[in-house]
């Protein structure tokens, strides 16, 4: 059931922290601190390429991940959507590996994706929240979620534990490459470590967050930035807006808006900006202050620094916690989901059940 939560989304969204212990308990040695991944049925150091491949929010833990195993192991990575990958014949290196990443395991064109790498004999990894799916069957080495199950149409914790596991497995094979530092590496699980405490933190925030989404549940349009490994934090917030409350959303990385999107900056579009404090904090700094030269209303999402620094030329503010950036985008994903959330529940919408949608896509 719903416990006291007035809806499962809700009710799963509480379940973020729990979500991601769980996962991280069973990727990480709690005394050595050090990632336990499954045995794998090849070396690292000999894999020319990683693909991974999923459909809506579980693309952007691909895509996150895309940035991890490029940043840490230095392992090219192309990171696609099923229904995409499934129909465009790319060529797929000997030896490569390919990661399937599906709450359900089932979802048609990430199990189509997945079959396409096999006959072009890449070894398959599936990281998924139902251990007994198709795509765990079909799959060398399965790496589950210990989400729990997830009822909402809306994908939530699924989404946090994912990060969990992609992120270990980034570690992993940094280490197995020797493109990480043993001191960066216990930085990193360090970091992982904090992250339940921190949602948990973000989650007792919530009426501040039900609040900013009050301040943009009005707008016909609202736009997404992010940059680096939080601009598929956009694409979550935009996907999640839509989804939920029928607000038209779009999530854009933040650099490429002056090529076309800051044409639709008015004062009626609330852009909302993840901005963590991290490596390109200057240059998504630029990016709202562009938004409110132009009579934007930029909603910042960031740390203290973050709000010290850029707060007086915001709409609407929310403080989250100051975090290592390798685990910004876990953090994050909260904020933009619960904003979707109290933004639907403030147009009255079915959160559970968005009109049009499925919980498993399980059909082309
Ligand atoms: O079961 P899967 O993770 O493969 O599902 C993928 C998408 O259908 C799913 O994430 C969908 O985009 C959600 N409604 C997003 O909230």
């Amino acid at each position: 059931g719903k416990g006291n939560h007035r809806h499962f989304m809700l009710k799963e969204m509480h379940e973020h922290p729990e979500a991601v212990s769980n996962t991280l308990r069973s990727y990480l040695d709690p005394t050595t601190r050090a990632v336990t991944p499954p045995d794998l049925p090849f070396d690292w150091k000999d894999v020319p390429r990683l693909t991974i491949t999923a459909c809506g929010t579980a693309f952007y833990a691909a895509l996150i991940a895309k940035y991890w195993f490029e940043q840490l192991a230095r392992l090219p990575v192309e990171a696609d959507i099923g229904s995409e990958f499934r129909y465009r014949e790319a060529p797929m290196p000997a030896g490569g590996v390919c990661i399937a990443v599906s709450q359900s395991g089932e979802t048609a064109d990430t199990l189509a994706a997945l079959r396409y790498a096999k006959t072009q004999g890449q070894t398959i990894l599936s990281v998924v929240n139902v251990p007994e799916s198709a795509m765990a069957r079909e799959s060398s080495v399965v790496m589950p979620t210990l989400a729990g199950p997830e009822i909402a149409v809306a994908s939530t914790k699924a989404l946090t534990a994912q990060l969990v596991v992609l992120a270990t497995l980034a570690i992993a094979a940094a280490r197995a490459r020797g493109t990480l530092s043993r001191e960066r590496e216990a930085e990193l699980v360090a970091a992982l470590v904090e992250v339940p405490s921190r949602i948990a933190e973000v989650l007792n925030n919530d009426d501040a967050i039900a609040a900013v989404a009050h301040r943009i549940a009005d707008a016909r349009d609202v736009l997404y930035l992010g940059r680096g490994v939080c601009y598929p934090i956009a694409l979550e917030g935009a996907l999640k807006l839509k989804e939920l409350s029928y607000i038209h959303a779009e999530g854009y990385p933040a650099g490429e808006m002056k090529h076309g999107p800051i044409a639709l900056i008015t004062e009626e579009v609330p852009v909302v900006v993840v901005a963590p404090t991290d490596s390109l904090a200057d240059k998504i700094a630029s990016n709202l202050e562009q938004v409110h030269a132009r009579g934007g209303k930029p909603v910042l999402l960031s740390d203290a620094a973050g709000v010290a620094r850029l707060g007086a030329k915001a709409f609407a503010a929310l403080t989250m916690p100051a975090v290592d950036p390798f685990v910004a985008p876990i953090l994050y994903a909260v904020p933009v989901q619960l904003l979707a959330y109290h933004a639907a529940v403030a147009k009255g919408t079915d959160v559970d059940q968005p009109r049009n949608l499925a919980k498993s896509v399980v059909v082309e």
